[in-house]
């Protein structure tokens, strides 16, 4: 039942934002590698194709279950936490471009994100309901940056929705700073995007938001 509500829920959302949305977000970065994290009650794992092939339907937030494999063969990543007897109850993706590369990460809406130069940006992240409020999120977020930051990327970046208090309060406890808010207004397929901030990191683009600089 409970369900059934959600996905009537999202379906209501979804044809709401398809002529009007507007979302406020909070851009957040760290430049700081932890000391590995190493918990008792449940396993830290990279999502291989094998493992996202069983968990497809969890993996992502709209349902299709062949898009944890295309983003995969795509180049993103998969990190998270795995219960004993190995159900992921966490996880988030991460995207960090090859060297002289663009990677372009699915964004909000129809927009998508383009990603260049030693930067490591973490998306779509997920804790289930029986696991959250145990610091899952927190040490995923803790644990894929020091990965990347010790793989070659100079500064992690993240955002969340103003709104989302328990992201909010993850991304800060994993020492992450907020830089900017980014206002996005959408009419039907038109975009407006506002940021505001010390230290701005997006340039609109009509089509795609790309990073435009390196976070100093
Ligand atoms: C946001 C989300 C990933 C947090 O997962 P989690 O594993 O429960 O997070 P943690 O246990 O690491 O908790 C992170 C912080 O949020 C707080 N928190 C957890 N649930 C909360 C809630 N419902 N309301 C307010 N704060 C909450 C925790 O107390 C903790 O803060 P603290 O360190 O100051 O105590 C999870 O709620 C979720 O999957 N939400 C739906 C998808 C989503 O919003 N994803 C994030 C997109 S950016």
């Amino acid at each position: 039942m409970h369900g059934l509500i959600h996905s009537f829920l999202r379906s209501v959302r979804w044809r709401t934002n398809r002529w009007f949305g507007y979302q406020s977000l909070y851009f957040y970065s760290t430049f700081t590698a932890t000391p590995q994290i190493s918990r008792e009650d449940y396993v830290f794992v990279e999502v291989d194709k094998e493992a996202a092939e069983r968990h497809n339907q969890d993996l992502h937030d709209n349902g299709n279950p062949d898009i944890p494999i295309d983003r995969l063969e795509a180049g993103h990543r998969c990190f998270g936490f795995a219960e004993p007897r190995g159900d992921i109850v966490s996880w988030g993706w991460v995207s960090a471009p090859p060297s002289g590369k663009n990677i372009m990460v699915p964004w909000e809406g129809t927009l998508a994100l383009g990603l260049s130069g030693p930067i490591a940006y973490i998306w779509d992240c997920h804790t289930l309901p029986r696991a959250r409020g145990r610091g899952l999120y927190r040490d995923n977020l803790l644990t894929i940056s020091r990965l990347m930051l010790e793989g070659g990327s100079e500064s992690m970046l993240i955002y969340c929705n103003a709104r989302n208090t328990a992201s909010m309060r993850g991304i800060g406890a994993a020492g992450f700073r907020r830089d900017s808010v980014l206002s996005i207004l959408r009419a039907g397929p038109v975009y407006l995007l506002l940021e505001k901030g010390a230290n701005p990191i997006i340039a609109w683009s009509g089509k795609a938001v790309r990073r435009r600089r390196k976070l100093a």
